[in-house]
């Protein structure tokens, strides 16, 4: 059994009180998540207060985002190992607002990932198809190109080192969940194609959704058997909102 994983994504969302004041909440209820693992993942500037914070709690934390350097004249990038420095375990890699935003295509999302592999972090992959993808019927050749790109530069067996989550553009932010149906059917996909290189690594690799994931659709994803628990952005900045969704992953 893949060990469930619920992540908040904050996104450029907080400041230090609310940062205190979630972080807070969120020890307090994380007592009665038994199961599954747990992980914020904060805006950089802030990491070093959610070190703090989340240190000896179960509670793991992450970056949003990496450089593909190691060091030198790239102001305003953050590399790989400043994030170990502040002790993260994850980082999400390729973020569709990283893809759409700021330009990181296929070939720059698999640098990052394979720089966060290399540094010792657990790189989050995030892919997902846009609803004009969706609409021309292209979402299995979108993720498939997607996890292609992290295979062909690392190999397959590097995403056994790292973490999937499936994010459909038209769900993030928009209040659009795919339905458990729609989200179920891209993930065994994504297993199955993993699987048809290696079936250790398929079975092992975790799948997250992420889209619109909230306190009231989380139970009925997370028991969907591809779906090993959630990318959250909105509803991972109310304690008693995420919590329930961590609740519901077990
Ligand atoms: P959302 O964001 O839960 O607010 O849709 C998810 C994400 O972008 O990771």
């Amino acid at each position: 059994m893949r060990q469930k994983l619920v992540a908040g994504n904050w996104k450029m969302n907080g400041s230090r009180a609310s940062i205190k004041e979630l972080l807070d909440g969120i020890k307090k209820g994380i007592g009665d998540v038994v199961n599954s693992e747990v992980a914020v993942c904060a805006p950089a500037i802030y990491i070093g207060e959610v070190e703090s914070q989340l240190s000896g709690t179960p509670v793991a934390w992450g970056a949003q985002n990496l450089s593909t350097e190691a060091s030198g004249a790239f102001t305003g990038e953050i590399a790989a190992s400043m994030i170990n420095d502040f002790n993260c375990k994850y980082v999400l890699v390729g973020h569709s607002e990283r893809r759409t935003l700021y330009g990181e295509g296929d070939a720059v999302v698999a640098k990052k990932y394979a720089v966060a592999r290399a540094a010792g972090l657990k790189p989050v992959l995030c892919i997902g198809e846009t609803l004009d993808e969706r609409e021309s019927g292209v979402t299995e050749q979108v993720c498939a190109r997607q996890i292609q790109a992290v295979i062909e530069l690392e190999g397959v067996d590097a995403l056994a080192d790292g973490v999937i989550a499936y994010e459909p553009v038209w769900a993030i932010g928009t209040g659009k969940t795919a339905s458990p149906e729609q989200a179920q059917e891209v993930h065994a996909f994504i297993r199955r194609i993993l699987a048809d290189q290696d079936a250790g690594v398929a079975e092992k690799v975790q799948i997250l959704y992420g889209g619109s994931m909230n306190a009231a659709n989380a139970a009925e994803l997370l028991a969907q058997p591809d779906i090993d628990g959630g990318l959250i952005g909105g509803a991972s900045l109310k304690a008693e909102d995420f919590l329930t969704i961590c609740r519901a992953a077990g």
